[in-house]
């Protein structure tokens, strides 16, 4: 069974957003969240599958070799994804929670595409009824948690290492929120992936084939198709580097020359080599996750560890 609940569209905040993130006087900025329009996620489904990125297989492969054993800690009832994707890895913990019990799984994500794939990817699944909202990620499991019957536990899955798109401490202000959304004894399954060396994580972020370079140029051409910009893509650059004191790899787009940019005719000016920061994908310490479950309402009851790749998947209660 396959339920759709209704999308909201939201193109004016994004042109707000893309007006107040390149207006700034100091570093240029864009939402990451804005990269993942149906184009975005199709090359971010593109980008799990190539050789430099071993992130989505590291997880893969916990999912596979252990989803019996994280499947005995989680709770049956409803299962929300928070920014689903294809749908592709969760196959296998949902047909192991699914395997005596009905339950509901409920997608939550902004590309109506990539919800529709998921859809679609899962609806041959036994004993599971799929309810997928068009949403951010908080109002979409509030959405979700709604429906939930008398009795039934929530099981949320924030997978792939998502996490790391936040800053440290909105990150925890997130958790929080989820918390907040689900009652004690509801389960959190979070993936991280961990610091590892900059000759393996460099090249996951700039790839030989240029896929995560068209991933982030993207953003531009969507602010050309969405909000009338006139960006020449040829003129910007793919940028990824590794911020050592924050942990994390951030992804620009570096302005090749001066030049002036127009959007609905509000020009913005670029300075050469001046850069629009799009993405952070922070990296974590294996022990992170236990203390970030402890500041926001969680204990961290299990973790699964892909040392081949350096990945955690981290069991959170929430308490
Ligand atoms: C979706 C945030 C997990 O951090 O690896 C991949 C995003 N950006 N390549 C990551 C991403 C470019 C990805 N996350």
């Amino acid at each position: 069974m396959l339920i759709r609940d209704g999308a909201i569209h939201t193109v004016d905040s994004f042109a707000e957003d893309v007006r107040d993130g390149l207006g700034q006087s100091g570093q240029k900025t864009l939402p990451s969240k804005y990269l993942y329009d149906d184009i975005g996620s199709a090359l971010f489904e593109a980008i799990t599958r190539l050789p430099e990125y071993g992130l989505t297989r590291a997880e893969e492969r916990i999912l596979r070799r252990h989803s019996r054993d994280i499947a005995q800690f989680l709770t049956h009832g409803m299962v929300v994804e928070l920014g689903s994707g294809s749908g592709r890895k969760t196959r296998q913990i949902l047909e192991s929670l699914a395997h005596h019990q009905s339950m509901t799984y409920c997608p939550i994500e902004i590309s109506s595409a990539a919800l529709v794939s998921c859809e679609r990817e899962l609806d041959d699944l036994a004993h599971i009824s799929i309810l997928g909202f068009e949403a951010e990620y908080l109002d979409g499991l509030s959405r979700a948690v709604a429906r939930r019957r008398p009795g039934d536990a929530v099981t949320v899955l924030f997978l792939g290492s998502s996490i790391g798109n936040f800053d440290r401490a909105p990150a925890e202000d997130f958790l929080r929120g989820i918390r907040h959304t689900i009652e004690p004894g509801d389960t959190l399954l979070l993936g991280t992936d961990l610091e590892k060396p900059l000759a393996q994580l460099i090249p996951a972020y700039d790839d030989s084939l240029g896929v995560t370079e068209a991933f982030n140029r993207n953003l531009l051409a969507r602010i050309n198709r969405e909000l009338g910009g006139d960006f020449d893509l040829s003129r910007f650059e793919h940028v990824a580097l590794y911020n050592a004191r924050e942990r994390r790899i951030e992804m620009h787009l570096r302005s090749m020359e001066a030049q002036t940019v127009t959007i609905d005719e509000t020009s913005f000016t670029f300075r050469r080599d001046e850069t629009i920061w799009t993405e952070s994908c922070h990296k974590y310490a294996r022990y992170d996750p236990l203390e970030m479950a402890l500041r926001t309402g969680f204990e961290c009851v299990a973790q699964w560890v892909d040392v081949e790749w350096g990945f955690a998947e981290n069991l959170f209660v929430a308490v």
